[in-house]
């Protein structure tokens, strides 16, 4: 069997791929339905919604940002004037970093940084081995929390850095790129390395005198990559939907994958979201349904990792039935990602733990809205992908302060999102035995076992009950003021086709994306009804608009936008928004929209200000600051993407000269030693 060396080495991530090309079924029937509703909608709701489904442009922008009719409760003078104090960053394609008058950005922490015994070195060129790379932080810095240590004014400048490590460059993290002989890989250790290069790191740092952040040599210390033993909780562990020959008993399995962005629970430990896990896998007989929704391969494992068939370790990648049952082989393997991932970055002997009550998809993030006393914790998520879904996850216990432990993940209500054109909307159960989902399930011929089986196959669920199909949702956040979620939809070349526009998706062929908000009913984060809005439609200034109290403006020269990916808000109320233009995007567009940024906007008067943009070849990510603000890191991913190995490279960042370019944190101070942003 021999496989196309490109299709096993994508240079970028795979992220743009529909995976469901059945989704316009589920998808039309909720458009009907939604055709019905409008029908009971009294007066000029009837003309302004089917003005907007019949146009398109910039009126039809306006309007979908002008409605929907139950407008978010918005304090007018909540905004400050002064909250953005910087002068907006121009665009540029370069291959620097630039900042506003009176920053300073540093890099720190490339790929390859020895972070854990014993320290391996970074060796320019690809020279460093899969022992070495184990010990060293991983390619592709992503989703990233600061976690302070200390007390007092120490918590800004100690701490514990997470960061997750995507996927990786391939053709960058070897000498001369990987090693295929007639589609096979033969050189485990090459393999190693790449296996390694994947995961989270946790590591101590701590800000010197001069200002500078250095590593700590410290007990914290630990790089978690994709061969790392996890263990399984919540209602999953123990199905036959995760037995393996490594697990016969459905309890554990070997590392997480394609970690992109996190989340962080209010009792201090670390959620590293599985995105893109199905690529890295193959299942050349029949794909059940657990597989195919989700995107796997009959033919192909990205990397070709699974052709290594005679060491274990790799062999798992391949899927395909060949013992006489699941405790024989890996047919399970790919049920075992797909999770959210926690890690107590305080005990670096923890086990990660899959916590399975939060369903199985490309989760993007997993964001706790601020936890009351007494009531339940809520996360929001995204499922990254064309025509997926928002979704939540609702505790079945109330938080207690300094009692609630990991285990609260293991019981709850996971939801999924629906948004009526109305600018209401709905969380739907996806419960097992619940008698809304049974009857959904029984309409569409559904069968689900169990809650095990629901969580598995969450996906299908969500479509069985008729959530809304999102043009790529990524990074949700909650204002820690107003209680609002912000959610970016990054892109979808896909609406207008396999799915259709609607109010909350308002653009046939979204390529500059936009990000949706919304408010929970009676400000309550477990309530099961919400009302939304769109704040911004990225885009040029013709094919844009942001939302502020005086109505919708379009978007100019000092805060065009395009496919927003990640987002922070900051304790002031700063919302950052991280850019991810596609390589394909990012060469189109680079007269009009230069190299991938970061913004900083105030949700509450709509004002967005250009504050950073970024090498070639990258995205931005991972944007978190310390307590004080004063310090912000951000992650520039795979700069230079899309360029292979030397001498063709389109970066050298961050060291310049001839060497490869690497993932990297960037520190940005403010030189008069202020809250950033100001
Ligand atoms: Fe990994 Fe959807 O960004
Ligand atoms: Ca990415
Ligand atoms: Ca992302
Ligand atoms: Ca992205």
């Amino acid at each position: 069997m021999t496989d196309p060396i490109q299709s096993y080495f994508p240079t970028g991530n795979t992220e743009d791929a529909p995976t469901d090309p059945d989704v316009s079924r589920p998808f039309r029937e909720l458009l009907e339905a939604r055709v019905s509703r409008r029908d009971v909608l009294i007066g000029g709701a009837i003309a302004a919604v089917s003005n907007f489904m019949a146009s398109s442009g910039v009126a039809a922008l306006t309007r979908s940002l002008e409605r929907p009719a139950r407008l978010l409760v918005r304090a007018a003078s909540g905004g400050s004037d002064d909250l953005l104090g910087f002068s907006p960053v121009h665009v540029h394609a370069e291959d620097r970093v630039r900042v506003p008058v009176g920053y300073t950005a540093r890099p720190f922490l490339p790929a390859g940084t020895p972070i854990c015994v014993p320290y391996p070195p970074y060796r320019e060129g690809g020279l460093n081995t899969g022992a070495d790379q184990e010990s060293q932080a991983g390619h592709h810095h992503d989703g990233m929390h600061f976690f302070p240590l200390g007390e007092g004014e120490e918590r800004n400048r100690h701490g514990l850095l997470c960061l997750n490590h995507e996927y990786i460059d391939i053709a960058k993290l070897h000498p001369a790129g990987p090693t295929v002989v007639d589609g096979q890989r033969t050189v485990a250790d090459e393999v190693r390395k790449e296996v390694a290069a994947h995961g989270v790191s946790v590591v101590e740092i701590e800000r010197g005198d001069d200002g500078s952040w250095q590593v700590v040599r410290g007990r914290f210390n630990r790089r978690i990559t994709a061969a790392t033993p996890t263990r399984f909780s919540g209602p999953v562990r123990g199905s036959d939907h995760v037995r393996t020959r490594y697990s016969p008993e459905g309890t554990a399995s070997r590392g997480t994958l394609n970690n992109c962005a996190y989340g962080v629970t209010p009792w201090s430990t670390y959620l590293t979201c599985e995105e893109n896990w199905a690529f890295y896998f193959v299942n050349r007989g029949d794909n059940p349904r657990e597989h195919d929704r989700y995107g796997i391969s009959s033919t192909r494992s990205r990397y070709g990792w699974a052709t290594l068939q005679e060491i274990d370790e790799y062999a798992r990648f391949d899927a395909s039935r060949k013992g006489r049952s699941a405790v024989e082989d890996y047919r399970n393997e790919p049920n075992t990602m797909g999770w959210i991932v926690e890690i107590d970055p305080f005990d670096p002997d923890a086990v990660p733990v899959k916590r399975t009550a939060l369903g199985r998809f490309a989760h993007e993030g997993c964001w706790a809205a601020p936890a009351v006393e007494g009531r339940p914790v809520v996360f929001y998520m995204g499922d990254d992908a064309m025509n997926e879904y928002i979704y939540k996850f609702v505790t079945a216990e109330p938080y207690r302060p300094g009692a609630s432990r990991g285990e609260m993940l293991d019981d709850g209500v996971l939801y999924v999102a629906r948004f009526e054109e109305d600018g209401s909307g709905t969380w739907l159960p996806l419960v097992h035995g619940d008698p809304d989902f049974e009857a959904a399930c029984e309409a569409k011929g559904v069968v689900f076992a169990d809650q095990a089986d629901v969580l598995v196959n969450t996906r299908l669920a969500a479509d069985t009950v008729g959530a809304t199909p999102m043009d790529r949702p990524e990074w949700t956040v909650v204002h820690p003021d107003t209680g609002e979620v912000f959610c970016t939809l990054t892109n979808n070349a896909l609406r207008g086709t396999v799915s259709d526009v609607d109010s909350a998706n308002p653009r046939a062929r979204n390529s500059f994306g936009h990000i949706i908000r919304w408010r929970e009913e009676g400000d309550r984060y477990d309530a099961l009804d919400f009302n939304w809005d769109i704040f911004v439609l990225g885009g040029p200034p013709e094919d844009s608009g942001v939302r502020g109290p005086d109505g919708t403006v379009p978007l100019d020269d000092t805060n065009m936008f395009a496919s927003p990916d990640g987002l922070w808000i900051d304790a002031r109320g700063v919302l950052w928004i991280e850019l991810d233009m596609g390589t394909d995007q990012q060469v189109r567009e680079l007269g009009r929209f230069g190299n991938n940024a970061l913004l900083a906007a105030d949700p509450l008067t709509g004002d967005i200000r250009r504050f950073l943009v970024g090498p070639r070849g990258q995205e931005i990510t991972g944007c978190i600051g310390t307590p004080d603000g004063r310090t912000l890191f951000i992650n520039v991913q795979h700069p230079g993407e899309g360029s292979e190995a030397n001498p063709v490279l389109t970066s050298h960042w961050p060291e310049g000269g001839s060497a490869r370019p690497r993932s990297s944190v960037v520190v940005i101070t403010k030189d008069d030693g202020g809250v950033v942003g100001t």
